[in-house]
């Protein structure tokens, strides 16, 4: 009896990994190693680096290790990069979903946790956003994540099959002691990219408008700790296993950060100067982010313990700069 962590070599994935083997859990990996690290998964966790999609691999795998959950991280997650590039989003995340899920029910897998995003929203009626407010996604990210909760909600009604969707919102920090942490190619997010600026590694930072209807002008955003995000996992398997039941959860804190909130907690964590220009909006950001997480509190019983954004600013900071030095 094991778990299947797709995108175990992953930024969010490697982070669930660490925990489970920490906790004694087993554990198992497919990942291409299109954007993860193979240094990333433990070398006493089986991996197979393979396409989730690649049915006769997966469903072999599935069987030999006798998998009885799967956390699906494995993702393209670029919300610009999906708006240029559709056919990626569409043939990686649901293509490889609806893959997954045939070798999945195959191989008699009957629960199935989702990395689902809060860009199933699409822009804001109502901050914060709970589960109910309508899901109309303005990019192909967001729509192919949504596209996959859907399927697993039908399967879920047709077939003996359990789901949890999480909807993260801006997973954020690191297990700098587990020596793991945060890093794209490109890299694209805003606490990366602050922190490499901190470190000398790019000039400057470009705060992405300046007139938004927030409390400063930039954009709100709720950012959750990534080691948070993986005990929801935990949480939502436990869910599954004890009700019976499935549905979508927002992951958040309910507090939401201006850019130049980050920006400033950043100066005063790292004690660097960080120089920023403003530039025009991003295409797609919408204003202000911020989850209402009181279904996951309710049902879930979790609670994030480690996300205030001095936390994830101090752990994210630990491990980029050891990273630098090293
Ligand atoms: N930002 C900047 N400058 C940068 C990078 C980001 O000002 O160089 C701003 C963005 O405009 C945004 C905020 O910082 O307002 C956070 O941006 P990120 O790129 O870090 O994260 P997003 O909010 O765009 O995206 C996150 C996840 C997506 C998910 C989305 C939900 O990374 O996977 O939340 O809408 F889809």
């Amino acid at each position: 009896m094991s778990i299947l962590v797709t995108g175990g070599a992953g930024y969010i994935g490697s982070h669930m990994v660490a925990l489970l083997a920490r906790r004694g859990v087993p554990v198992v990996v497919i990942d291409d190693l299109s954007s993860g690290r193979r240094e990333a998964v433990p070398k006493t966790v089986p991996l197979l680096v393979a396409d989730v999609a690649d049915r006769a691999q997966v469903e072999l795998f599935l069987r030999a290790h006798g998998v009885t959950a799967i956390f699906h991280f494995a993702s393209r997650i670029q919300v610009g990069e999906s708006v240029v590039r559709p056919r990626l989003y569409y043939r990686d995340n649901l293509g490889a979903a609806i893959a997954l899920l045939e070798s999945a029910l195959e191989a008699g897998v009957k629960e199935f946790i989702l990395s689902s995003t809060a860009a199933v929203y699409g822009d804001p009626i109502a901050v914060p956003l709970v589960e109910d407010h309508p899901t109309n996604p303005v990019n192909p990210y967001g729509e192919t994540k949504l596209a996959i909760e859907k399927m697993l909600a039908s399967y879920a009604r047709a077939y003996e099959l359990r789901y949890a969707a999480l909807r993260y919102f801006n997973a954020a920090g690191a297990d700098a002691e587990g020596g793991l942490g945060e890093c794209h190619d490109p890299e694209t997010h805003l606490i990366p990219i602050v922190l490499q600026a901190a470190l000398g590694q790019r000039d400057k930072v470009t705060v992405f408008g300046r007139d938004y209807p927030t409390p400063d002008g930039t954009c709100v955003r709720d950012y959750v700790h990534v080691v948070d995000l993986c005990e929801a996992h935990f949480a939502a398997k436990d869910w599954l296993d004890k009700r019976g039941a499935s549905g979508a959860f927002n992951l958040g804190t309910g507090r939401g950060y201006t850019v130049l909130e980050v920006i400033e907690t950043a100066r005063r964590i790292t004690g660097k100067e960080i120089r920023v220009e403003y530039g025009q909006r991003r295409d797609g950001d919408p204003p202000a982010l911020v989850a209402g997480a009181a279904r996951a509190e309710t049902d879930l019983g979790w609670k994030p313990t480690r996300s205030s954004l001095d936390q994830i600013v101090t752990d994210a900071w630990a491990w980029h700069s050891a990273r630098a030095h090293a």
